[in-house]
């Protein structure tokens, strides 16, 4: 990790320990848990998944080539309704490739899943509950507004799937899922990005 992420990392923590308060969650309201989603048909089981597993899906151990698409770092915390973080906790996440294309053999066009792109990719939560992914900005897909699906595991206990969802895209209001949830629950689950360094980042915490 580097000196930058650290100093991010204890300023989240920073964050997450304020919302923990008792004063700031009572000026703030109540927190809005994270939204509830369906796992869609693409959830790649053990078997479907590459060796590589790692939170870069940007680029596959011993490849040289890197993922077509806009790479992003996606980074956040994952705390409990009482903004305690919720540490050592696994957090999935399985995307399609720039293309659209689904590392999947439910999805018929997984023949032409770019190979540079790991499709999916997990990180385990730090003392601060906080986790990292780079990856690729999410694309259409027929039928869908961009999105990221993610799970969120507490040892073999899976305590959360939801999709995270590209702030302001025209495609969401046309999407059925992202309909489903309150203006105030899709807050939750937008990313916004900025840039931060060389790239562009967005940051989504999770309260579950
Ligand atoms: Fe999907």
């Amino acid at each position: 990790m580097t000196s930058q992420e650290k100093s991010r990392r204890s300023m989240l923590a920073g964050i997450v320990g304020l919302a923990s308060s008792g004063a700031l969650v009572g000026k703030v309201g109540a927190a809005v848990l994270t939204p509830r989603t369906t796992e869609g048909p693409f959830y790649p089981t053990p078997s479907m998944r590459p060796t590589d597993i790692d939170n870069d899906l940007v680029k596959i151990a011993n490849l040289v080539e890197e993922a077509g698409g806009k790479i992003i770092t996606l980074r956040g915390t994952i705390s409990d309704r009482e903004g305690h973080p919720r540490v050592q906790h696994r957090i999935e996440i399985w995307q399609c490739d720039v293309d659209g294309n689904y590392m999947h053999p439910r999805d018929r066009r997984s023949t032409n899943h770019d190979p540079a792109f790991q499709g999916f990719g997990h990180d385990i939560t730090d003392e601060y509950g906080a986790y990292v992914f780079r990856t690729i900005k999410p694309t259409s897909y027929p039928g869908r507004a961009p999105h990221i699906h993610v799970k969120i595991f507490d040892g073999d206990r899976e305590l959360l799937t939801t999709q995270f969802y590209i702030k302001d895209n025209p495609g969401n209001t046309r999407d059925g899922l992202f309909n489903r949830m309150s203006r105030k629950e899709a807050e939750t689950v937008s990313m916004e990005f900025v840039q931060h360094g060389s790239g562009m980042e967005a940051t989504v915490d999770v309260i579950v």
